[in-house]
């Protein structure tokens, strides 16, 4: 799939969100047969954070969403100063459409929405004042913000949207066994989010295209058995273990590897540029080795990994927007940077998408 000749989605806003209690591995090893040193040398994460009792995933997604919101109504708010207010196929500047922020479209990235049913983006679209408009989620774990991200662009060059928020929340330690050292070791809880509006497929931001895939011969790798219908049919309890989430880690990580590497080639095959063109890859956030041996798949020097992940773990879909918030706040990704965003996870699932870096206003996450 590409971006439309006429019509693109344009990115114009990014924020990110974590919630207050740090976890560092030495709190992790207080409670669990681990060690700091396991943890930093095998994963590459020094700390992550956690949601306090009765947070809930839309907290983080509402913080996040509203910091991606003020991004881009500041970047509109440019555009305005420099005469710029109108961009090609774009008919709701800021301040048109629906309500003040012009947003027709909100759509969420989670595995752990506040409540089984309904979805959670509805509840997320009316704390933020956007009552009304359309408003979903989507799940593919941690290629979650990938699918969501493709999702909403292609309603706005298809024109069934004007302008989206796509937002990335997950609070995996809901669903973590508390005895699990190594699922405690890797995930934390975090959010990001993006505004994309109508624009052109020329201007920086406009989204260039997306590669997506899955396989449901790997469900088992990544699961929380029980709670879903399968289970629940049988009227049995489930064992206390099932209620949990489980991964066959090494098998994920071969496979994460291959995905994101087979998906961003792909991709850049289609847009017409190569890996070592790419200055920023921005990945799902999930190992550094990982990270690494994508990297060297795409032939780029480890400077040109954004790497996040030993301050906040793996966040699963809040991981690749969280990454860009922190990148972009802190002048990592420039304006005119070639960007490939590229995901993997539970399905299985994998996904990519490429981009010229705008300059969004982004302010630093924790
Ligand atoms: N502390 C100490 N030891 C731990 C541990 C921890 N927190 N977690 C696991 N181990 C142990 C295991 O019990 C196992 O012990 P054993 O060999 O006695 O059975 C051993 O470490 C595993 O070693 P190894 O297989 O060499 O580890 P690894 O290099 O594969 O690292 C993961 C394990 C889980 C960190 C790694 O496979 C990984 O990151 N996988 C991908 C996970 C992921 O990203 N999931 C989400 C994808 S979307």
């Amino acid at each position: 799939m590409t971006a439309g000749t006429h019509r693109a989605a344009v990115l114009c806003g990014l924020g990110g969100a974590l919630p207050a209690t740090v976890v560092p591995n030495s709190a992790l090893a207080a409670e669990l047969d681990t060690t700091d040193e396991w943890i930093r040398t095998r994963t590459g994460i020094r700390q992550r954070y956690v949601i306090a009792p009765g947070e809930a995933t839309s907290d983080l997604a509402v913080a996040a969403g509203r910091r991606a919101l003020e991004s881009a109504r500041r970047a509109a708010a440019d555009d305005t100063a420099a005469g710029d207010n109108k961009v090609a196929g774009d008919d709701t500047a800021a301040g048109g459409g629906t309500g003040e922020t012009g947003v027709d479209l909100v759509v969420l990235a989670t595995s752990t929405p506040d409540r089984p049913c309904p979805a959670t983006a509805p509840a997320v679209a009316r704390r933020l004042g956007l009552t009304g408009v359309a408003a979903f989620d989507i799940g593919a774990v941690c290629t979650g913000f990938v699918y969501a991200l493709a999702t909403a662009a292609s309603m706005i060059t298809a024109g069934a949207a004007h302008r989206a928020l796509v937002i990335g929340a997950d609070t995996f330690s809901t669903i973590l066994d508390p005895a699990d050292r190594t699922t405690r070791a890797i995930f934390g809880d975090g959010a990001g989010a993006v505004v994309l509006r109508a624009g052109d497929p020329e201007e920086p931001g406009a989204l260039l295209g997306f590669d997506l895939g899955s396989d449901g011969a790997g469900e088992e790798l990544i699961t929380v058995p029980a709670g879903g219908s399968r289970q629940r049919s049988t009227a049995t309890p489930p064992p206390e273990r099932d209620r949990y989430f489980t991964m066959q880690g090494r098998a994920v990580f071969n496979e994460a590897v291959l995905s994101m590497s087979k998906s961003a080639e792909s991709l850049l095959d289609r847009i017409g540029w190569r890996g070592t063109d790419l200055d920023r890859v921005v990945a799902h956030q999930a190992n550094v080795r990982i990270l690494r041996a994508v990297g060297e798949q795409l032939g780029l020097p480890e400077d040109r990994l954004v790497i996040n992940l030993d301050r906040v773990g793996n966040t699963v879909a809040g991981s690749i927007p969280l990454a860009l918030a922190g990148a972009a706040a802190d002048g990592t990704l420039r304006p005119g940077d070639k960007v490939l965003l590229t995901g993997f996870g539970g399905g299985l699932t994998w996904g990519s998408a490429a981009l010229r870096w705008p300059a969004p206003h982004v302010e630093p996450v924790a």
